[in-house]
């Protein structure tokens, strides 16, 4: 066996002012998980962090309309998240937030150390403020048209027609998305990343990782650098809820809310480390050359992880350590990949919060169970291009795959073998060529589904493991070991023995994707340790207040990416359905419970 690998899986922090939908779930969330899991059934060391990215103004107007608090608010969406991941098995090693002391002392280190590496400087210029509001709007709160296509609902720092990045100065007919008034351009002093210093070492770095990542990624990147070139940016703003800009003089001006969110991987891995009562133990992710960070985002967040962090990392050199610890420097870990999705839209239409045309995370756990929506969103994940949640499909597949191919054969395979063999693992005799060629099958999973995981695609590795549950599927049809079992007991404990062992390893290999059900099912081979650790809440206090946090304890997890050594003569208990069959009467609920028209 090979050395661990350390495998830093990062998340796109979700907003605080929205709640989650299955569009963010399938988009990042979810991904991230299947390939945590993965990587720690194989007996990798995982880091899996993420938190909420609860600065920036969107809050605060929230805020502001609810007449509330902003850290309420803020804390009632985080809270909201814990619940859904804790219930959707996405498994954080720690979730926490961008409102801590610690996510505050590592941002103000990464500027600073930026400034001492000479890649910050100031500058006056125009940004749009409105004399209704009397604030400056931050550039996703004003819209007009976009000066590179023409599109009229761009938003003033990127187009969604284009997909470009604007300078949002240059936006045409400007309007306030708040109030709809119109904005006008005043000056106000920013420090700006110099990107165009960094550039050559942006573009380095992603011509290294070009024969590997996905297209879409690429082009977003290093196509628009090499095209339009790479921009500094303004990284601060007049706003008084998010980091301090830790220079004097500033106060009253922020760290841009995307300058510091994406800083949240390093920090909420120096928090996870802490709290592990390892305060060191991030480094082996964050300073060893070859650990492998993996980032998992929406297609909308491209530019901010294939090019904006990395940018900020290459500024920050050595430099970080430094600064935050005055330890001796090492360069921190670039991504290795960054495997973003495209959109899943509903039912035909684009998925959208303010109308409420969404599914959401936590409402739709109150009707149905975790897995169904975990397979849904894998067999459908939108990686190369826009998918669709179909409540039609959505019933369909967990009929006709879930429970028809994958949970009828486990529990048929397993009530038998408990009623017919003593509830234990029959003893098999000389298998045939038959058994052995159906197990050499399904254990070649190991390495076939192994190789789609660790090339993120998921759909793929998804669709080999159900192919195989196909394949056992006619080994039984074809060995009927419930017709046998009347005429030729031997052949008939032959091939349950067979299917048993395929079972166990099918439960293996859809672990990534169905953890729920397939801890379950290993339950029923009655192993002594689960295949995964378990997830729980925890206040934490700091300088700025408590937070909540979620974090996974892998203690105790057996993990396993290898075939099953199931024994004869080994005991099963009595199983329980692992998947419920859907009525067709939910698709014409669904969607009236939509309110489609
Ligand atoms: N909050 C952003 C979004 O939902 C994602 C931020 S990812 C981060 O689009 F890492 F930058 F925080
Ligand atoms: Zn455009």
């Amino acid at each position: 066996m090979s050395e661990p690998e350390y495998i830093l899986v990062s998340i796109a922090w979700p907003y605080a002012n929205a709640e989650i939908h299955v569009g963010n779930i399938t988009g990042s969330h979810l991904p991230g998980d299947i390939v945590a899991r993965y990587h720690r059934l194989k007996g990798n060391h995982v880091l899996m962090v993420s938190g909420t990215d609860s600065h920036g103004t969107p809050v605060t107007l929230r805020a502001d309309a609810e007449g509330k608090p902003i850290e309420e608010v803020y804390k009632r969406y985080h809270d909201g998240f814990l619940d859904l991941f804790q219930q959707a098995g996405i498994s954080f090693d720690l979730f926490t937030t961008t409102h801590t002391e610690n996510h505050f002392k590592v941002s103000q280190s990464i500027f600073l150390a930026l400034l001492k590496n000479g890649y910050l400087y100031t500058e006056t210029r125009p940004q749009w403020y409105s004399p209704a509001a009397k604030r400056f709007l931050p550039d996703r709160y004003v819209e007009g048209t976009c000066y590179i296509c023409g599109f009229e609902n761009a938003r003033s720092d990127q187009c969604d027609r284009c997909g470009n990045v604007l300078e949002p100065e240059k936006l045409l007919n400007p309007r306030s998305k708040v109030d709809s008034s119109t904005p006008e351009l005043r000056e106000t002093q920013h420090y700006y990343l110099d990107l165009s210093k960094l550039e050559p070492e942006v573009a380095e770095f992603l011509r290294e990782r070009q024969s590997y990542w996905r297209e879409t990624v690429i082009r977003q990147s290093l196509g628009q650098i090499e095209s339009e070139g790479l921009r500094s940016r303004p990284i601060t703003r007049d706003l008084d809820w998010g980091i301090p800009v830790p220079v004097n003089g500033w106060e009253g001006k922020c760290l841009y809310v995307w300058f510091e969110a994406v800083i949240g991987y390093l920090s909420a891995s120096i928090e996870w480390a802490q709290l592990a009562g390892a305060p060191k133990e991030w480094k082996h992710w964050w300073t060893n050359p070859n650990a492998k960070a993996f980032y998992f985002i929406g297609k909308d967040n491209i530019f901010f992880h294939a090019a904006f962090w990395p940018a900020q990392l290459l500024g920050v050199g050595e430099q970080f350590l430094e600064v935050f610890a005055g330890e001796y420097g090492q360069p921190l870990t670039l991504p290795y990949d960054v495997p973003a999705n495209q959109f899943m839209n509903l039912e035909g239409e684009k998925i959208s919060g303010s109308r409420n045309w969404a599914v959401w995370g936590r409402d739709f756990l109150t009707r149905y169970d975790p897995d169904p929506l975990r397979y849904y969103l894998t067999a459908n994940m939108p990686e190369l291009r826009d998918t669709d949640w179909d409540w039609e499909d959505f019933y369909h597949r967990n009929n006709d795959e879930l429970v028809a191919t994958w949970g009828n054969l486990a529990n048929r395979v397993l009530a038998f073998a408990v009623k017919n063999f003593e509830g234990k693992v029959p003893e098999p005799g000389p298998l045939t060529a038959q058994d052995e060629e159906i197990l050499r099958t399904v254990e070649g999973g190991f390495a076939s589904v192994g190789a789609e995981l660790e090339a993120v695609h998921l759909r793929s590795a998804l669709a080999e493991a159900i192919r195989l549950a196909t394949e056992v599927n006619r080994y039984l049809d074809q060995t009927a070991p419930w017709k046998a079992i009347k005429t030729d007991r031997p052949a008939a404990a032959r091939a349950v023995y067979t299917a048993l062992r395929c079972i166990d390893n099918l439960s293996v290999l859809l672990a990534p994707f169905l953890p729920h059900t397939s801890e379950k099912l290993h339950s029923f081979f009655a192993y002594e340790t689960p295949l995964f650790g378990k997830q729980a809440t925890q206040q934490v206090s700091d300088g700025l207040g408590t937070h909540n946090v979620l974090r996974y304890d892998p203690d105790g997890a057996s993990g396993r990416w290898e075939p099953s050594k199931l024994r004869p003569g080994s005991p099963l208990i009595e199983p329980q359905p692992l998947f419920k069959k859907l009525d067709a009467s939910i698709i014409a609920e669904e969607r009236a419970r939509l309110g489609r028209k």
